[in-house]
């Protein structure tokens, strides 16, 4: 980072463009997801650096000085993107074992086969590597010289980083923002009481906690006030430490651009997947769009498909279920063999229903296509969002943006969106298959003026809270100046 770009430095594991290793060199793909394009805004500011992680190839040991300069130099030249690299094994620990595989299924309540199973000594030396990642990344902060302005420090992925970068810049406005749920005590209890330190510690390192819903807060708080020797004000959602440090804890909820979202779908790539999915739905549209994760639920969600089916024979042939299921995270086993349930229910439903409903019930898009999924939300019939937990889910803000059609959100009530749309949607229980097979039947049957109400109030809720309101509302909680 030269000195005269030094102010605001994001901190995440993803940057704003994805960095893969092609054969020789780091090639840049820009990122999708919702914590890039919410941060992008900023990032675009001269003096905004962006530091993420990149995985370094065993061979590339030479090559470590030059992926400083050169990745970035690749990326969009408004962007100021410092990849840190990592050892591959050092990353796959991090980012894979304890990340991903402990985390992120701990945080969204995956536990037991098919999730956050067990520790066992590799977990424990992976911990170790989590640790590491984090300290490289603070190492790669203080070696770029000058004292950032403020320091926005993003996901699960980096819980020690605010302490480690507190020991480092002592007076730096810090805020750590978490974009999935955070566990409330009982929960937290099931990672040992070394680990859950580090993590409480470590985001106690930031002058804000951020964090998606007011439950979420009143859990970070509760876990505090539990684990650690500190001072939780609940009236003020703030914790005091021993040394007289005071660290406010706030939600932010994330939202989305309607600008941004209203000019894409006007682009020629979305009316050809327009052109494209018309020949896909059928008289009645239910759609989803989540990356292909145990924590979105999706096999219980087509097990309710499968019941509304067999409960209402008189909407075969009639009702489609187009399916676009984002590849995520497929170097892990348990995203590997969740996929396969997944395939293997939806040729089940197909093939029990395939004649009855003159062909395939379920169609199935298994891509990232942004694109082709922004053209199937303006027009769909139901949405359906069965996720187990979900710290917000940006795709039911996305769809209240661009639908068309005035279609009706099926959303779990344990979705961070579900407070949001509470007064719009249709609230299902995630594990609740006859529940949410009733709930998609009741949406299917809702009529139009219903439908339309619905669907505005939630869209006007969204267009007050958007991204940039996220971003400005902690810019200002930091004191410096908001975009
Ligand atoms: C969630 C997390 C993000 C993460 C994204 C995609 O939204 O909160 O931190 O980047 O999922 O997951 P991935 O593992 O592909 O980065």
């Amino acid at each position: 980072m030269t000195a005269a770009r030094a102010g605001i430095v994001i901190v995440a594991n993803r940057g704003p463009n994805d960095f893969v290793w092609d054969g020789n060199a780091w090639v840049t793909r820009t990122a999708t997801g919702g914590l890039v394009s919410m941060l992008t805004p900023l990032a675009r500011q001269s003096s905004v650096a962006w530091f993420c992680c990149v995985s370094e190839p065993p061979d590339a040991q030479q090559a470590r000085q030059g992926l400083f300069t050169t990745a970035a130099d690749q990326t969009d030249p408004r962007l100021h993107v410092v990849p840190v690299p990592l050892p591959a094994e050092t990353y796959h620990a991090y980012y894979g074992q304890i990340s991903n595989e402990v985390l992120w299924m701990l945080q969204h309540h995956v536990i037991g086969r098919g999730g956050f199973e067990y520790l066992d000594k590799a977990r424990h030396q992976a911990w170790g590597r989590y640790l590491e990642a984090n300290a490289r990344m603070a190492q790669a902060i203080a070696r770029a010289g000058r004292r950032p302005r403020a320091l926005l420090i993003q996901d699960y992925h980096l819980y020690p980083l605010p302490g480690l970068l507190r020991g480092l810049f002592p007076d730096t406005p810090i805020l750590h923002f978490t974009h999935i749920p955070f566990p409330d005590p009982p929960v937290m209890r099931l990672i040992p009481d070394p680990w859950r330190q580090t993590i409480l510690r470590g985001m106690l390192g930031a002058s804000v906690v951020g964090l998606q819903t007011p439950m979420d807060v009143r859990s970070f708080l509760a876990c505090c006030d539990e684990f650690l020797d500190v001072a939780v004000d609940a009236s003020q959602d703030a914790v005091r430490l021993p040394d007289g440090r005071q660290i406010c804890v706030r939600a932010y909820p994330a939202s989305v651009d309607p600008l941004a979202l209203r000019r894409t779908v006007r682009t020629p790539e979305v009316a050809a997947a327009q052109q494209r999915l018309d020949r896909e739905r059928g008289d009645l549209t239910i759609i989803r769009v989540d990356r292909l994760d145990p924590s979105k639920n999706q096999q219980v969600g087509f097990l309710a498909f499968a019941r509304l089916l067999e409960m209402r024979p008189d909407l075969c042939g009639r009702v489609r279920f187009l399916a676009f299921l984002v590849p995520s995270r497929t170097d892990l086993g348990v995203y590997r063999t969740y996929r396969d349930a997944v395939y293997g229910t939806i040729e089940d439903i197909n093939q029990r229903y395939g004649d009855a409903c003159g062909g395939p019930p379920v169609r199935v898009f298994y891509t990232n296509d942004r694109e082709q999924a922004l053209a199937a939300m303006q027009r769909c019939h139901v949405l359906l969002i069965n996720s187990l937990q979900d710290g917000m889910n940006l795709v039911a803000k996305e769809w209240a943006v661009v639908a068309e059609e005035p279609g009706v959100l099926v959303v779990s009530e344990t979705a961070g969106v579900a407070a949001e749309a509470a007064d719009s949607a249709l609230l299902i229980s995630p594990l609740d298959v006859e529940g949410t097979a009733r709930a998609l039947a009741e949406a299917l049957d809702m009529p139009l003026a219903e439908r339309s109400a619905r669907h505005r109030r939630f869209q006007g809720r969204v267009k007050q809270w958007s991204a940039r309101d996220w971003l400005n509302a902690q810019l200002a909680d930091l004191h410096v100046r908001q975009l």
